[in-house]
């Protein structure tokens, strides 16, 4: 597989160290075979450190290229939708990252231009990926839980310009669409519903401490969800330079309750009727995934970054021509939920789900 890569920035460097790392091990054939970037030196820095073939000057050139077979699209938001309108014009396959685009519009869009084209697409929700959150989903079908009540999901990290991003387009919202309930959150709504299922009703505050316009930094929704159940998100940016992204999670059922702190692999906390608080520590974690995902197996746990397993199970389904996973769809079914906040907050009043076709 010849690969091609627009954006070479922070995850493109995850995606780049993990893809250099399966090609190295033979655990997929192909090559780096060319990147572009409009930022001065960086396509070139790339070049340098994971050995592309070829720095293109433009993303037409790379996506037109013979020698190009399928892209990975790793660039700022704003150049999402243009990547995978290349793609689909040339036919190859795309990998996207998250959000698919800055708007429900624009993630519909490149949505229904995937699927006019049949391209074979994924999309980048990580989480999905996660050991931790994998055994959640299966512990989360535990029928001695007995009924789902509430969940909460909290999601901070300091604002995205500073620090390991060297980039400022967070702040921007022509580039990126909204603040951290789009730009990051929507991992967590994707990731409730992923484990538990649809959404029905949705209502959110939004807050601005930063100023910069359009960007919130502060994102609290409550969600009730389709099958029972309450969820909410609190979601921000602050300025505690000094602290890392987290995430935690906890979900109430009524006999049983679970806890996530560390999102990749744990632990994972159960407590379950009567039977003392059960902590499910990170080999153990690892081993349960491992064995849900024999496809994995090949790969192990020792890799680079989560992005190397998602790369992985991309270029596999591709040579084994099944759809890759998650696919456009669930892109925009998460980005219905943003959306639905976005108005929510706007108009003070709950927004019930799905979304009308047109908005
Ligand atoms: N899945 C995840 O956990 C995760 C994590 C971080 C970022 N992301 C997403 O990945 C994307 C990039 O984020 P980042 O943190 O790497 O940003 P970044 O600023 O580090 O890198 C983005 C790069 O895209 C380049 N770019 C802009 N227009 C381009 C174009 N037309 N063609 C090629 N390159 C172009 C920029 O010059 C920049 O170098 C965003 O959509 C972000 O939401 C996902």
């Amino acid at each position: 597989m010849r690969i091609g890569l627009l954006g070479a920035g922070l995850i493109g460097g995850e995606h780049c160290a993990g893809l250099r790392d399966l090609l190295d091990r033979r655990l997929v054939d192909g090559c780096l075979a060319g990147v572009h970037d409009p930022a001065p030196g960086r396509a070139e820095e790339f070049r340098a450190r994971f050995g592309f073939e070829r720095v293109f000057p433009t993303a037409e050139a790379l996506v037109a290229a013979p020698g190009v077979e399928v892209v990975f699209v790793t660039s700022w938001t704003a150049a999402h939708a243009p990547a995978i309108e290349l793609a689909a014009r040339a036919g190859k396959p795309v990998f996207c990252e998250k959000p698919l685009g800055r708007s429900l519009g624009e993630a519909r869009a490149m949505r229904d231009t995937a699927r006019a084209a049949r391209l074979p697409h994924q999309l980048g929700l990580i989480l999905r990926t996660s050991p931790a959150f994998q055994q959640v989903r299966a512990l989360c079908r535990e029928p001695a839980l007995g009924r789902l009540m509430a969940i909460h999901l909290r999601d901070d990290q300091f604002f995205p310009i500073q620090g390991r991003y060297r980039s400022e387009w967070r702040k921007d919202q022509v580039l990126a669409g909204g603040g951290t309930l789009l730009e990051h959150s929507i991992h967590d709504v994707d990731l409730v519903r992923w484990l538990l299922g649809d959404f029905r009703e949705v209502r959110a505050r939004l807050g601005n401490h930063a100023g910069h316009p359009g960007i919130e930094d502060l994102a609290m929704v409550q969600v009730e969800l389709a099958g029972g159940g309450q969820a909410s998100f609190l979601s921000l940016w602050h300025q505690i330079t000094s602290r890392p992204s987290t995430r935690r999670l906890e979900i109430f059922f009524e006999r049983g309750r679970l806890e996530v702190e560390n999102e990749v692999l744990g632990p994972v906390s159960l407590e379950l009727g009567d039977a003392p608080r059960r902590v499910i520590e990170q080999e153990e974690v690892a081993r349960h995934y491992l064995e849900a995902n024999p496809a994995l197996l090949p790969l192990g746990l020792q890799v680079a970054s989560p992005q190397e397993v998602e790369d992985f199970l991309f270029l596999r389904a591709l040579s084994a021509g099944r759809p890759p996973a998650p696919d456009f769809d669930e892109g925009v079914a998460a980005h219905e939920i943003v959306e639905a906040a976005y108005l929510s907050a706007r108009e003070d009043r709950p927004v019930a789900l799905p979304l009308a076709q047109k908005l």
